[in-house]
């Protein structure tokens, strides 16, 4: 399994790093046969998987229950998972005893929380104090989106860019031990990645970050949007309604099942 030492290396290898998010025991299968670097349990998975408008419904109890699916399928790559909404605000004893319930119960090798704001930089400082690794997240952090007025992309505007540049420096210094940065323009994705030590992580970020990250039913063609950042590498929903519906009119039509699928008894 790679780790926090590995990951770091493989930056100053400039070899990239592949992060795909998975949430239950096939999809981490599936993504550890595939050949990933890690696994992120993300709390998009209140969106892919729970059917809700974003991510902020989503509670620990979902991710602990998703991340221990994720381990039982994938138990030789790296997982990461996200702290959700509100569970790394109130304070830093509770930010701790979560982060290490993720780690615990779920079977995480690390936790990821958004922000950069002080108060958030306090807490990776906290966690990563109990010898947990933490991945930090900047740009558009979508557990922010009233907040931030919607997914609207950061940093375009100098004042931000410098914002977003001093706060990538801030959770290098507060102990984070890789940065995912969503939905910024290409330029602040590689001056970032050029200034820090440790691997950034892209998502609609560019092409300079040291590694990439997609959602595992973007990249399955499973969601109903595609946004601009999401290469496509199947059309799982097309395929997963037409064979629902072939196998629901071969029942009807009496073509299923056929000799071939039923039990005889033994012949006596
Ligand atoms: O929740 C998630 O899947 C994420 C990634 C998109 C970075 O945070």
């Amino acid at each position: 399994m790679k780790n926090i030492r590995t990951f770091r290396k493989m930056k100053q290898e400039k070899e990239k790093i592949v992060m795909v998010t998975a949430y239950d025991y096939p999809s981490g299968k599936y993504v550890q046969t595939g050949d990933v670097d890690m696994i992120l349990v993300g709390d998009s998975l209140g969106m892919v998987v729970l059917g809700y408008e974003d991510t902020l419904q989503v509670t620990l109890e979902d991710i602990i229950y998703h991340t221990k699916a994720v381990r039982r399928g994938a138990p030789d790559t790296f997982i990461a998972a996200d702290m959700p909404f509100m569970s790394y605000h109130l304070s830093l004893e509770e930010t701790k005893e979560n982060a290490a319930l993720l780690i615990v119960e779920g079977g995480a090798n690390a936790v990821k929380l958004e922000g950069g704001k002080p108060s958030r930089l306090e807490a990776i400082s906290a966690i990563v104090d109990c010898e947990i690794p933490v991945i930090a997240h900047l740009g558009l952090t979508p557990q922010s989106i009233n907040s931030l007025g919607g997914y609207v992309i950061q940093g375009k505007k100098q004042v931000d860019h410098q914002r977003i540049l001093e706060q990538a420096r801030q959770v290098e210094e507060a102990g984070a031990f890789m940065l995912v940065l969503e939905g910024i323009p290409e330029k602040l994705g590689k001056e970032i990645s050029e200034i820090l030590t440790i691997p950034t992580i892209g998502i609609g970020a560019g092409r300079f970050t040291d590694g990439q990250v997609l959602v595992y039913h973007d990249i399955l063609g499973m969601s109903d949007i595609q946004p601009k950042f999401v290469k496509r590498y199947s059309n799982l929903k097309d395929e997963i309604v037409k064979s629902i519906k072939k196998y629901s009119t071969d029942i009807k039509n009496k073509k299923f099942p056929e000799e071939k699928h039923i039990y005889k008894p033994i012949a006596k």
